[in-house]
């Protein structure tokens, strides 16, 4: 497929000064005027100032200008409106209301963090040394962006988008919900949720372990209790210890670690989950509206979906 990685979000936020608080506190490397960078990937997040929180564009990395070329045809052909520059060929979801822009991005070259040596029944890998998970100091710092989840409107013209147009692959689907689809080896970069009114449900970032979940998300609560939404937990639709926290606008942020990585899709059985049973393998209960939002369902009634 031309696309190798999601590059950048920006996100809408009424309050860019107070939600900057937030996203250094969860480790993201302000850069100033609410850009921040992860340790792996650059500048990937970019807070901007509206009066309803949401996400406004989503960047995804290629190859070279032969990929932009591809897609550029691809929309081309399929009626879709679209802008070319040099750089970038942008388009936007009206499902989702999300403006894409893809740019040639570098690929992602990662150091892995030391091999975990972790004890088990019969199994004393870790001997005379104390945990290191137990011993870390320091801020948690993710490494990268890993996806993004939003509501759709019209999840069948987002698909559209996303999987015919833009060569995204689908590894899991939730029935009645959506999608997990992956523009990389990563289980998902992307869910498009079938949803009542057009809004960002959460993004997402990889650190190195379940440790690093734990500590990343212990921070925040301690720093302020209303931040927690839900967590630890391992989800079963991409195998990733998960802990979402919420952001003063209302958006959610996930550390994540141990996401399943598909390589080959022909060996990567995806299945159809139901309801339920596709939330998580193990947390405690989730926050009753962590699907639909609170903020959401009041825009909804509104008439502002
Ligand atoms: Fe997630």
């Amino acid at each position: 497929m031309p696309l190798h990685r999601l590059t950048k979000l920006t996100v809408a936020v009424p309050d860019v000064a107070g939600s900057t608080d937030f996203y250094r506190d969860f480790g993201l490397d302000h850069l100033g005027a609410g850009r921040f960078a992860t340790a792996d990937g650059g500048e990937q997040l970019e807070l901007v100032a509206r009066p309803r929180r949401g996400l406004v564009e989503l960047g995804l990395g290629c190859d070279d200008p032969d990929d932009l070329d591809r897609i550029a045809a691809n929309l081309t052909g399929a009626d879709h409106a679209f802008q070319r520059t040099p750089e970038a060929v942008v388009t936007t979801d009206e499902g989702s209301g999300v403006r894409v822009r893809v740019t040639i991005s570098p690929r992602y070259d990662q150091t892995p963090p030391d091999e975990p040596r972790v004890n088990a029944p019969g199994a004393d890998r870790r001997r005379d040394e104390r945990a290191p998970g137990s011993m870390r100091a320091g801020q948690v710092r993710p490494r990268r962006l890993g996806h993004v989840v939003v509501g759709s409107v019209d999840t069948a013209r987002s698909e559209h988008l996303f999987i015919d147009l833009l060569g995204f692959q689908v590894s899991d689907t939730v029935r009645h919900v959506g999608k997990f689809v992956r523009c990389s080896t990563d289980h998902h970069n992307l869910m498009v949720a079938a949803a009542p009114a057009r809004f960002l449900h959460h993004t997402s970032w990889q650190v190195d372990d379940v440790d690093e979940v734990g500590r990343g998300a212990a921070h925040m609560v301690t720093q302020d209790r209303t931040r927690h939404v839900w967590g630890l937990g391992r989800h079963n639709v991409g195998g990733n210890f998960f802990w979402y926290l919420r952001d003063p606008a209302g958006n959610f942020a996930e550390y994540y670690s141990d996401l399943d990585i598909i390589t080959e899709r022909l060996r990567w059985d995806a299945l159809e989950w139901r309801g339920r049973s596709s939330q998580c393998a193990w947390a405690p209960p989730p926050p009753r509206d962590f699907h639909l939002p609170d903020d959401v369902a009041e825009l909804m009634m509104r008439g502002e979906g």
